[in-house]
C-alpha cells in the first residue's frame, strides 16, 4: 500500500513568485521568508516522496464567483498554469497522478464526501508556488500532483470540523491506496492576514502559533471554531489555514514529529508559515 511519509505546509503570496524570477531571495526583506525553506529541502531528499496531495484554495482562476465548488479534486494528467494578472510568470504544467486522483474520488465519494471533478484544471499561485518553494530546481516539478481545492473565497465556507474529516478520508484513501509510491500532504495558504476593507494588514500572531503548535500537539484544537471566529481571529483570508488542518488530519491519528517550522511577519500583507511534519 501507499505509504505516507509526512506533511509540508506553506503560505502562498503571489509576491513569492516575482522575487523567485527576480533572484531576490537574499535581500533583507525576503531572506527571513526564503531561510524558511532549505531544512524542508533536507527533510524531502531523505524522504522522497513520489507524488504529492495539495489542499489549496483556487482564487478565481480556475473557479470564479459563478461556479465554486465546496469541495475539488482534480484528476488530470497534467495541470497548467495561468496568469492571474499578479505579474508574475507562469510555472511549467504540474503532472497529474490520475491513477491517485480517481482512487481518492472513488473513496471521498464512498465516505459521502460530495466533491466536483475536475479532469481540467488550471492552478493558480496558491498551488504552483508553493511547490516551486519545496522543489526549487529549474525546470518543471520533479513529483507528481494532485491539487485538491477547498472554497475560502466564497461564502458560506465548510467548516473546520468538516475539513478535518475531508483531511482525514483522504488519509485513509491514500494510506488504502494499492501502489508502491510515496506520497506527501501538502498545505497552502494562511496564515493570519486580510486583504481587503477596514481591517486590510490584520494579522494575529499569537493565534497562529497556537494554531501551528496545535497541529503537533492537539490536531483538532481548531476544528471547535465557527467559520466567522476564525475569520475574527485570523482575518478573512488568514481562513485559508482550514487547508492546514485538513493536511494535518490526512496524516492520520498518531502523532506526527515536526521537522521544521519557519514563522515571519509580514510578507505583503501575511504573516507567513512553514512547516514539515513526519509520519512518527
Ligand atoms: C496575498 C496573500 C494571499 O493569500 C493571496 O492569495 C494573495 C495575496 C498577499 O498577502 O499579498
Ligand atoms: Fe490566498
Amino acid at each position: 500500500m501507499a505509504q505516507i511519509v509526512g506533511g509540508l505546509a506553506s503560505s502562498h503570496i503571489p509576491a513569492i513568485g516575482g522575487a523567485i524570477a527576480k533572484g531576490i531571495q537574499q535581500e533583507p526583506y525576503w531572506k527571513p521568508f526564503f531561510d524558511g525553506f532549505p531544512p524542508t529541502h533536507q527533510w524531502l531528499q531523505r524522504v522522497k516522496p513520489d507524488v504529492v496531495v495539495v489542499f489549496y484554495n483556487d482564487h478565481g482562476l480556475n473557479f470564479f464567483l459563478d461556479k465554486m465548488p465546496t469541495f475539488s479534486v482534480g484528476a488530470a494528467a497534467s495541470y497548467q498554469n495561468a496568469d492571474e494578472g499578479w505579474g508574475i510568470p507562469t510555472l511549467p504544467p504540474f503532472k497529474g497522478c490520475p491513477e491517485l486522483s480517481w482512487h481518492l474520488i472513488d473513496h471521498l465519494i464512498e465516505k459521502e464526501f460530495d466533491i466536483v471533478t475536475c479532469q481540467e484544471m488550471l492552478v493558480d499561485h496558491a498551488f504552483t508556488l508553493p511547490l516551486k518553494l519545496f522543489w526549487p530546481q529549474e525546470g518543471a516539478c520533479p513529483v507528481m500532483t494532485v491539487p485538491i481545492c477547498i472554497n475560502t473565497v466564497q461564502f458560506p465556507l465548510p467548516s473546520a470540523k468538516r475539513c478535518f474529516q475531508l483531511g482525514r478520508a483522504v488519509g485513509d484513501a491514500i494510506r488504502s491506496w494499492n501502489s508502491d509510491l510515496k506520497v506527501a500532504v501538502m498545505a497552502t495558504g494562511g496564515l493570519s492576514h486580510q486583504l481587503d476593507g477596514t481591517r486590510a494588514g490584520f494579522i494575529n500572531k499569537a493565534f497562529d502559533l497556537e494554531f501551528m503548535d496545535s497541529l503537533i500537539n492537539n490536531p483538532e484544537w481548531a476544528t471547535q471554531f465557527s467559520i466567522h471566529e476564525l475569520v475574527e481571529k485570523t482575518g478573512t483570508q488568514g481562513v485559508e489555514l482550514l487547508m492546514w488542518l485538513a493536511m494535518r488530519a490526512a496524516l492520520g491519528t498518531g502523532s506526527v514529529k515536526e521537522i521544521h517550522r519557519n514563522y515571519h511577519i509580514p510578507i505583503s500583507n501575511t504573516a507567513t508559515g512553514v512547516m514539515a511534519l513526519e509520519v512518527a
